[in-house]
């Protein structure tokens, strides 16, 4: 008999996707879910799990936080013992985490086959941790799940013997499902007490701008010094790096703790733009037609610039952050819109379960 699907995720939006993926795959077959423990504080991670319904994992392997080598190579040990535990007859990871390169490195390494949803994004920065992971799991993974045609084209150029498929963007698919679930704006008021002319969402975690504090200073300086509120749920790793500076913020800047899934959502449909550098929130500002700022030198999501739904401001030019987040309210206000179906229609999952229902596992 073939063993269980293994379905590995470890981080905050990992669970969300794997909500809508466990219950597709498991039409396929029987699912293992393994969460890796890469975050695990309640408002970073649990709470997804009781917004969205997602059954507890399977497997926790609790391993925590540590250094990049620390991480993985605490996720690869935990997951190698996991794999040889339970015999899965595929491996299924999401993303560009750690815990997506671990996975797939200790699945391949026992010959356990790998699909990797959300894959064949790029970055230019080659030496982008995220960057790195997702080009070695491409490369040793047996089917591609692309979330856009672009995607799609980069996994054949580079893949040719993998299996490549164009399915659209599992996100999409968890939005479309919680939208109706999504607090109504009139309750969001813990949040948005003095913000009746409107307010910025914010979110910003990327090692790359958080780690630097000068960097991270003069964007908060910038967003500080806007004509209108921010709203800003703080991710531990800024968190961390905020109390280590100096800095007298004002009243306008409120910080809180990180938000569950069905408040962002709420957040950001009721805002006057997004200002990110999260890929998750780039595609959910996108879908919700609000304009979104991204403090980023680039973005792996090419489409919602061309579509003139994003812009970019690299962090080391940040005078041109304020100008350009007035203009995203001012292009909101005036009903800006576009082509919305650039990742797929929201049946991303059902179509990875009909590409894997045929796909030869491990026995
Ligand atoms: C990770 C991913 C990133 C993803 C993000 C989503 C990698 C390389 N990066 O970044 O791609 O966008 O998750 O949020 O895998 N911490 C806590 N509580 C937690 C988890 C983390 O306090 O539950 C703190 C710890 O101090 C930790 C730091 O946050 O050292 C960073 O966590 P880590 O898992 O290393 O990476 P993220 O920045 O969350």
């Amino acid at each position: 008999m073939r063993g269980p699907i293994g379905l590995f995720f470890g981080t905050r939006p990992q669970v969300i996707k794997a909500s809508i993926l466990r219950q597709s795959l498991s039409k396929v077959g029987q699912v293992l879910s393994v969460d890796t423990g890469q975050h695990y504080d309640y408002q970073l991670h649990q709470v997804h799990y009781d917004q969205l319904g997602v059954e507890p994992p399977d497997d926790f392997l609790g391993v925590g936080s540590g250094s990049h080598a620390q991480q993985t190579a605490a996720i690869l040990t935990a997951t190698a013992e996991w794999i040889r535990g339970h015999k899965p007859s595929l491996a299924v990871v999401i993303g560009d985490t750690n815990s997506t390169l671990a996975c797939a490195l200790a699945a391949t390494q026992l010959r356990v086959p790998v699909a990797h949803v959300e894959a064949g994004l790029r970055a230019t920065d080659r030496l982008m941790a995220e960057d790195v992971n997702r080009r070695i799991v491409d490369a040793i993974a047996d089917v591609l799940f692309a979330p856009s045609e672009a995607s799609a084209a980069t996994l054949r150029r580079e893949h040719p013997r993998a299996t490549t498929e164009f399915v659209g963007d599992v996100a999409y698919d968890v939005l479309i499902r919680a939208l109706p679930r999504a607090p109504a704006t009139d309750s969001l008021a813990a949040y948005t007490a003095d913000c009746a002319q409107g307010f910025v969402y914010v979110t910003l975690h990327r090692a790359e701008l958080v780690d630097d504090a000068v960097l991270l200073q003069r964007v908060l300086e910038a967003l500080d010094s806007l004509d209108r509120p921010c709203i800003f749920p703080v991710h531990p790793r800024t968190r961390k790096q905020i109390e280590s500076l100096d800095l007298t913020l004002g009243a306008r800047l409120h910080l809180t703790t990180p938000v569950g899934y069905l408040e962002s959502v709420a957040l950001t449909k009721a805002a006057s733009a997004v200002v990110t550098d999260s890929g998750g929130l780039q595609r959910e500002a996108y879908w919700l037609g609000v304009p979104c700022v991204t403090v980023r030198g680039e973005t792996e999501w090419h489409e919602t610039i061309t579509l003139g739904a994003n812009v970019l401001v690299n962090p080391r030019d940040v005078s041109t952050l304020g100008p350009t987040i007035n203009e995203a309210v001012r292009r909101r206000r005036a009903g800006a819109s576009w082509d919305r179906k650039t990742y797929g229609a929201g049946d991303a999952a059902a179509r990875i379960a009909t590409v894997l229902a045929s796909f030869p596992m491990k026995p």
